[in-house]
C-alpha cells in the first residue's frame, strides 16, 4: 500500500445489507479505499472498538424548505434539515423539487437548487413532484430532466393543489416507462376524502382527530389498487409511498404476486404511532396530522411484518416539518383550526434510524441486514445512487455510522437538531443512537456534538433507477410489444 489513508476506522463490526464482518476501514479522498483485517496507519484514526458500523442512512422521502400553497412554512431549510439528518446518522437525503400548477418543472428544479446551494451539510439528490403534466412537461421538460439526473418523480392522487386524474397519471407513467424513471405515488382517493371531510365539517366534527376519520384505510386501499392497475396497464414499475396499513399492503402484495414491479415505502409513523396520537388534549393532536394518518396497533403489526417479509423496500421519514407553536406551522389557519386547515406532515429525519434500530433490530422485529437494506441500500439502488451511496464497499463514499448501543433513553425534542418545536415520538424508548457519523470521510457528528458545515453537501445526479418495464408480466397494453 503506497498511499497513506486519510482516516482509518479500526475494529469495526461492519453490517451491510448482505454481510457482517470485523474489519478496519481505510478512507482516502472521501471514499472507502481498503477493507482489511489490520490496515496500516492513517493520518487520522478512529477506534470503533468493536461497535456496530453501518452505511450512512439514505432518507429517500423528506421535505425541506418546500413552498406550500396555504401560507404555511416549513420550519427546516437545508441548513437545519441536513444538520438534523447527520446527527441521526443519515448522510444522504432525497427531498422534492415541487412543481406548482402552471409552473415549469425546470423552474421548480432551479428554485430548489437555490434553496439547497451553500446550505446542505450532507449530500442530496432531488425527486421531482409533477402536479401539472402539460404537453411541455410530458414531451420536453420531464424527459430532459430525467436525463440530467432527476430520475424519479412523485405524483399525487390527492390534495387539491397537487392531485392528478387517472388520465394524467397514465400520461406520466408512459413517460416514466419510456425514459426509465421511477414514479412514486401518493395513493389516497381525493373525492372520497373531500366528501368525507364535508360530512365531518358539516357535523361540526373538526378537531384534529377527525383528520383520521376523513382518510380511512378504504381511501388508501382504493387508490393503491388503482395506482397498481394503471401501472399494470402501462407496464411500468411504480413505488407506493408512505403506506400505512393492512389493506394497502394487501394490494401491493397482490400486485407483486402477479409479477408486477410494485415497490413500497413505509415510515416510522406507521410503525410507532396510531390514530390515538391525534386525540391529545385540545389541539395537541395536530402534531400527528399527516397523510395517510397513523392507524391502529393491528395495522402497525402488519407493517412490521411487511418489513420482514420483503413487501417493503424502503423506510423513509417523510419529514415534513411544521412548528406546533410557531408562526405558519400547525396553527397557520389559527388557534384550533378545523382539521382540513392543519398543514399535513410530521418531522422525523433525525429519529428515523435510531427508532428503527431500537424498535426494529434491538427489539427483534427485523435483522440488521434488513435494517441496512430498508434505510440505506435499497433507496440508494432504487433511486440511482448506488454504489456511491448505500453500502460499505471499496470505492463507495465513506458515509458511515458507528453506533452506540445499550442506551436506556427516550426521545426528547430538546435533544434534536431540527428547527421544529416538537417531535411526535417524544417519550419513545431509544436503545441506540449514532456515536459518530462520517459523510465522505468527514466527521459530521461525534459524541453528541454536531461538526458538519452548511454548504459541504454535494448535489448528486441520480442514474436511471429501475428496469424500464415489468417485462410484460401481466401488462394489458396493446400498444407495445415486450421483448
Ligand atoms: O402528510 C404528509 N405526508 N405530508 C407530506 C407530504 C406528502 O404527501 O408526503
Ligand atoms: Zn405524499
Ligand atoms: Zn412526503
Amino acid at each position: 500500500m503506497s498511499e497513506t489513508f486519510d482516516l482509518v476506522v479500526r475494529n469495526a463490526d461492519v453490517a451491510t445489507a448482505t454481510d457482517r464482518y470485523r474489519a478496519d476501514l481505510g478512507i482516502r479522498d472521501g471514499r472507502i479505499a481498503a477493507i482489511g483485517a489490520v490496515l496500516p496507519a492513517g493520518l487520522r484514526e478512529i477506534d470503533a472498538a468493536g461497535r456496530l458500523v453501518t452505511p450512512g442512512g439514505v432518507d429517500a422521502h423528506c421535505h425541506l424548505d418546500q413552498p406550500t400553497s396555504d401560507g404555511s412554512r416549513m420550519a427546516d431549510d437545508f441548513v437545519t434539515g441536513t444538520r438534523s439528518a447527520a446527527c441521526g446518522g443519515t448522510t444522504t437525503i432525497i427531498p422534492f423539487a415541487c412543481q406548482f400548477k402552471g409552473q415549469s418543472l425546470r423552474a421548480a428544479v432551479e428554485d430548489y437548487h437555490r434553496r439547497a446551494d451553500g446550505k446542505a451539510a450532507i449530500d442530496y439528490a432531488f425527486h421531482l413532484i409533477v402536479s401539472d403534466p402539460s404537453e411541455q412537461v410530458l414531451r420536453h421538460e420531464l424527459p430532459a430532466l430525467v436525463n440530467e439526473g432527476y430520475s424519479s418523480f412523485k405524483l399525487y392522487m390527492t390534495y387539491d393543489d397537487m392531485k392528478l386524474n387517472d388520465r394524467q397519471v397514465l400520461d406520466l407513467l408512459a413517460v416514466a416507462r419510456r425514459e426509465g424513471a421511477l414514479t412514486m405515488i401518493h395513493a389516497e382517493n381525493a373525492d372520497c376524502i373531500a366528501w368525507l371531510t364535508d360530512q365531518l365539517v358539516e357535523a361540526g366534527l373538526t378537531a384534529p382527530r377527525f383528520h383520521a376519520a376523513s382518510r380511512p384505510m378504504l381511501v388508501e386501499r382504493e387508490a393503491t389498487h388503482r395506482a397498481i392497475a394503471l401501472a399494470e396497464l402501462v407496464d411500468v414499475p411504480v413505488l407506493i409511498v408512505h403506506v400505512s396499513g393492512r389493506e394497502a399492503v394487501e394490494q401491493i402484495r397482490a400486485g407483486q404476486g402477479m409479477g408486477l414491479k410494485i415497490y413500497a415505502e413505509t415510515c416510522p409513523q406507521y410503525l410507532l404511532l396510531s390514530a390515538e396520537n391525534l386525540e391529545g388534549e385540545g389541539f395537541e393532536g395536530a402534531k400527528c396530522v399527516c397523510s395517510p394518518p397513523p392507524r391502529d396497533k393491528a395495522n402497525q403489526d402488519v407493517i412490521w411484518r411487511s418489513l420482514e417479509n420483503g413487501t417493503f423496500q424502503i423506510v423513509s421519514s417523510d419529514h415534513a416539518p411544521f412548528t406546533f407553536d410557531g408562526p405558519n406551522g400547525k396553527r397557520n389557519a389559527g388557534e384550533d383550526a378545523p382539521f382540513p386547515k392543519i398543514p399535513n406532515g410530521i418531522p422525523g429525519l433525525e429519529t428515523r434510524l435510531p427508532l428503527l434500530m431500537t424498535h426494529g433490530v434491538i427489539d427483534g422485529r427485523i435483522d440488521i441486514h434488513r435494517f441496512v437494506a430498508l434505510t440505506s441500500t435499497n433507496p440508494a439502488r432504487l433511486y440511482g445512487l448506488f454504489p456511491g451511496k448505500g453500502t460499505i464497499a471499496i470505492g463507495s463514499d465513506a458515509d458511515i455510522v458507528i453506533w452506540e448501543q445499550g442506551l436506556n433513553r427516550t426521545v426528547r425534542n430538546v435533544d434534536l437538531h431540527h428547527a421544529v418545536d416538537y417531535t411526535p415520538y417524544e417519550g419513545l424508548a431509544l436503545k441506540a443512537w449514532p456515536a459518530l457519523t462520517l459523510s465522505r470521510g468527514e466527521v459530521v457528528w461525534q459524541d453528541g456534538v454536531y461538526l458538519g458545515q452548511a454548504g459541504r453537501g454535494r448535489f448528486l445526479k441520480a442514474a436511471r433507477p429501475a428496469p424500464a418495464t415489468t417485462r410484460g408480466r401481466g401488462h394489458r397494453s396493446p400498444l407495445w410489444k415486450v421483448d
